[in-house]
């Protein structure tokens, strides 16, 4: 695994660039976090395309892994031109309200700054309350909804809202 330090560290997570050649690591995180994740080569493809990248965290010794350079959580995220985009964020479910979305999400942006963008855009289901409220506390804000554009996996349709966050 390659990993490149930008420089981030939000509470005691320190936030590290994931190479597009560790498509893996995130990968592994994702079939974790999610019910339905992306499979290996979807993630592969989406990290090879110009403007996207991803990041993990690192237990840092404070997710109770044994090995503090174990990654415990991912956000993928696009660039074009000022603008960004969350693509997907996650944190296995053990490892859940201890700050490390938050963390990913904070570091995210510093990036997304620091490369360009000057807002930031994201899609959450209405049926996530974790992921609202994390967006919400860190200062996102509904802009739209797109209707039934989630299906689940037990077939369900549920509403998408889109938020914006200026950075
Ligand atoms: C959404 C997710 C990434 C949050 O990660 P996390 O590490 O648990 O988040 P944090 O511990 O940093 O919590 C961030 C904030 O959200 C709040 N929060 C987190 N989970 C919550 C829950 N289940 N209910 C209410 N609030 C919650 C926290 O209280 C915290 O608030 P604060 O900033 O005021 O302290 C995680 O729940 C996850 O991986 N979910 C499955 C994947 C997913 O749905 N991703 C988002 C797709 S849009």
């Amino acid at each position: 695994m390659t990993l490149q330090p930008v420089g981030s560290s939000q509470k005691q997570y320190q936030c590290l660039r994931i190479g597009a050649e560790s498509f893996r690591v995130i990968a592994a995180l994702y079939a974790l976090a999610f019910d339905d994740p992306w499979p290996e080569p979807s993630v592969r493809e989406l990290l090879s395309v110009p403007g996207t990248w991803g990041m993990v965290a690192l237990d840092s010794g404070n997710a109770g892994s044994d090995d503090p350079n174990q990654p415990v959580g991912f956000i993928l995220a696009r660039v074009i031109v000022d603008e960004a985009e969350i693509l997907s964020i996650g944190v296995p479910p053990q490892l859940r309200k201890a700050g490390i979305g938050h963390a990913l999400l904070a570091a995210g942006l510093q990036r997304a700054q620091e490369i360009g963008a000057t807002q930031v855009f994201l899609e959450v289901g209405k049926d996530n309350p974790a992921a609202m409220a994390l967006y919400s506390h860190i200062g996102f804000r509904q802009v739209g909804m797109r209707k039934n554009y989630y299906r689940r996996s037990d077939g369900a349709l549920v509403d998408a809202l889109v938020m914006q966050k200026n950075i």
